[in-house]
């Protein structure tokens, strides 16, 4: 299946926000089984997707063209335009997310940071283990977080069926293939968007500053 039928070969999604996007699908799932009994590796695995999180909020103001929020987030007109359109068979063409995914998108990394930001207060049951800060909090505030933390996570899956669903969506009814830019990078467009690139300094800052904060909570911030 093509996503057009002829056009330009564009560079939309650069190599951060792919090793961002795989990364997440790896650590949510390896978080996920990681929650039963490997509670060590859980947290480690917590830290990397606050890190990673944090670098994508960043790469959403500081990145290049398509990872930027400014070049997909719309307002509420804009949205319920597309989703007018959206059943139409026709090939999606838009340069980057489209006005719905952007909202699933930022739904999913707003509860991402619900996610891992309850998950460094959460206690368990038995207050054997817990998150690096949750020693500033009592016992029941820390089991009150970890039941959002739960909460939250269904709230996650229930975001990451409907992305998947919505990717599949557009594969096989609108016959425009979204996962293959999301891992090459390129995608066949009618004409060239001319988006930016970030200078790699940017992604030196962001990739210091999201690890920094990451290992600094890691460490309960006691230094
Ligand atoms: C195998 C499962 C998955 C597939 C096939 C998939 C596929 C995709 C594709 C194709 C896009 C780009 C959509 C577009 O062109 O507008 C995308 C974006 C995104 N996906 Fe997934 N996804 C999967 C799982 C997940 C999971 C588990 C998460 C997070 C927990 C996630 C978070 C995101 C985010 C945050 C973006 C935006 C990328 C960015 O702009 O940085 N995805 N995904």
């Amino acid at each position: 299946m093509s996503d057009a039928p002829s056009g330009v070969r564009v560079r939309l999604w650069d190599g951060p926000v792919r090793l961002v996007h795989w990364s997440l699908v790896g650590l949510t799932g390896f978080s996920w089984w990681a929650s039963e009994d490997h509670l060590d590796w859980h947290q480690w695995s917590g830290y990397a997707v606050v890190a990673l999180v944090l670098f994508r909020i960043y790469w959403g103001f500081a990145g290049s063209g398509a990872a930027r929020f400014s070049s997909f987030v719309r307002g509420p007109g804009t949205t319920l335009a597309y989703l007018k359109t959206v059943s139409s068979r026709v090939p999606s063409t838009t340069p980057g997310h489209n006005p719905l995914g952007a909202l699933s998108i930022v739904a999913i990394l707003l509860v991402l940071l619900v996610q891992v930001g309850t998950g460094l207060f959460a206690v368990d049951i038995d207050a054997y283990q817990g998150g690096p800060l949750s020693d500033r909090v009592s016992f029941d505030l820390g089991r009150q977080i970890a039941e959002i933390h739960e909460l939250s996570f269904r709230a996650l899956q229930a975001l990451v069926v409907l992305h998947v669903g919505a990717v599949l969506f557009y594969l096989v009814w609108k016959r425009t293939d979204l996962i293959r830019p999301m891992i090459t990078g390129q995608r066949l467009l009618p004409s060239d968007p001319g988006l930016g690139r970030a200078p790699w300094w940017r992604l030196a800052l962001g990739v210091a500053v999201a690890g920094a904060i990451a290992w600094a909570l890691s460490k309960g911030l006691r230094f």
